[in-house]
């Protein structure tokens, strides 16, 4: 917020606007930039791509007033506060690791790092710096997950039996379906457990309040050689023009037990090739009195089942976050879905850097998901390859 000639005139009297930047223009970026916009949260001064004319024109598009390919530019600009990065996995350390020495506040995509070692390194570093770091694990912004996640806390559920669902896809169910995440320089060794089942995991110990002590996994590729086309498409997207065949030597699927603390049991499967299934990811948590069943194609309703009725609870107008700046959440049954779940996970972390807050000591009691949580992600992903190449239960660190 250190921008002396901001300071001047009618605009002394109220603080000066935050100032952001987003790094990677494929599938999120756009949506990161519409995320602090329709928060109200900071401007958005700049988008870095990886091509520089292209860069220019999406950045015209998307009116926001420099486009460049020159991410050094943006680490140099004292007048810039927050940098989203938004590239493929592979690039996530050396370009979070970059803005944090820059000193700016971070907003990482998932996974935060190829291997867990490194994500707490990088956490270690926004503490050492200062500097507020939120991985975005985008379902925890829901707000029918932070109301189960209530529910379970006031003990509505009981004591919990059972966790389980999945989270089931099928734009790579076909040979011809490609993307970097195929590829495990790009993407990491994992590619849906990675992808994917780090969101079911992470919602899971978030709405249960418990953390996973081990896992079971049984990972399987059942489409072993794919068409790489030369020209790259962006996720979800297509590319035209030439293509080589490629071996492929990731999971498309993986089936997983989890014994979580206090002896709950659960289980997922998640795959990115069952056909039809298009962003179907399911949680269900079954306790001694409750289950709770949320589905994030159905994101505004929650059932809660018990023996003699079950209700289904619709998201009303105080579920979304108090808004004293931004668009605020629409009255209930006014559909909100992903877009809105990263606009106010966003909300607490800009709420906190607008502030002047520091980041809490203890990352489990900051209000967003921190590098803490995102190494967490990760070396879950590590036991889940660990444990499908043993077959083996494997345990995760507190
Ligand atoms: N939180 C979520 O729900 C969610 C959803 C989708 C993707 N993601 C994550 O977001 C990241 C990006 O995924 P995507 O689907 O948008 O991928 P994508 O391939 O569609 O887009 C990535 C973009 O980054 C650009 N890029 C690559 N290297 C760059 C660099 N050094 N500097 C600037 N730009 C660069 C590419 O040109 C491309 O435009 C991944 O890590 C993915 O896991 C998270």
């Amino acid at each position: 917020m250190a921008e002396p000639d901001r300071v001047d005139g009618e605009r002394a009297a109220r603080p000066p606007r935050l100032r952001t930047a987003v790094v990677g223009m494929g599938f999120v970026g756009p949506f990161h930039v519409d995320a602090v916009r329709r928060g109200g949260y900071a401007d958005v001064v700049a988008i870095v791509g990886s091509d520089e004319a292209r860069s220019r024109q999406r950045a015209e598009a998307l009116g926001v007033a420099r486009g460049t390919a020159e991410f050094r530019s943006v680490l140099d600009d004292p007048t810039i506060d927050v940098v989203h990065v938004c590239t493929p996995n592979r690039t996530h350390v050396e370009l979070a690791t970059a803005v944090l020495e820059a000193g700016k506040h971070l907003v990482l995509e998932k996974p935060a790092a190829l291997d867990s070692a490194t994500a707490f390194e990088l956490a270690a570093l926004a503490r050492r710096r200062g500097r507020h770091a939120l991985v975005a694990l985008t379902y925890r912004g829901y707000p029918m997950v932070r109301r189960a996640r209530a529910l379970i806390a006031a003990g509505a559920a009981g004591d919990l039996r059972l966790i389980h669902g999945g989270y089931i896809q099928d734009w790579l169910a076909n040979a011809t379906d490609y993307n970097w995440r195929l590829e495990p320089e790009a993407g990491g060794a994992s590619r849906a457990v990675a992808d994917i089942g780090t969101h079911w995991f992470d919602t899971a110990e978030f709405i249960s309040g418990l953390r996973v002590e081990a896992v079971f996994a049984d990972l399987a590729t059942f489409i072993d050689r794919r068409t790489r086309p030369l020209v790259a498409a962006t996720a979800f997207g297509t590319a035209d023009g030439p293509t080589e065949d490629v071996t492929i030597r990731s999971e498309d699927a993986a089936t997983i037990l989890f014994r979580f603390e206090g002896g709950v049991r659960g289980s997922a499967v998640i795959s990115q090739v069952s056909p039809g299934r298009k962003n179907a990811f399911q949680l269900e948590l079954a306790g001694a009195r409750a289950t709770l069943d949320w589905a994030q194609e159905d994101p505004e309703h929650l059932w809660v089942r018990s023996r003699d009725e079950s209700t289904l609870l619709t998201r009303g107008p105080d579920d979304g976050p108090a808004v004293e700046v931004g668009v605020p959440s629409l009255p209930a049954g006014h559909p909100e879905g992903w877009a809105e779940a990263l606009r106010d996970l966003l909300r607490p972390f800009y709420a906190a850097i607008a502030a002047g807050a520091a980041p809490d000591e203890d990352p489990a009691a900051a209000p967003y998901p921190t590098l803490d949580d995102g190494a967490r992600d990760v070396a879950f992903v590590e036991a889940v390859l660990e444990s499908s190449r043993t077959s083996s239960w494997v345990p995760l660190a507190r």
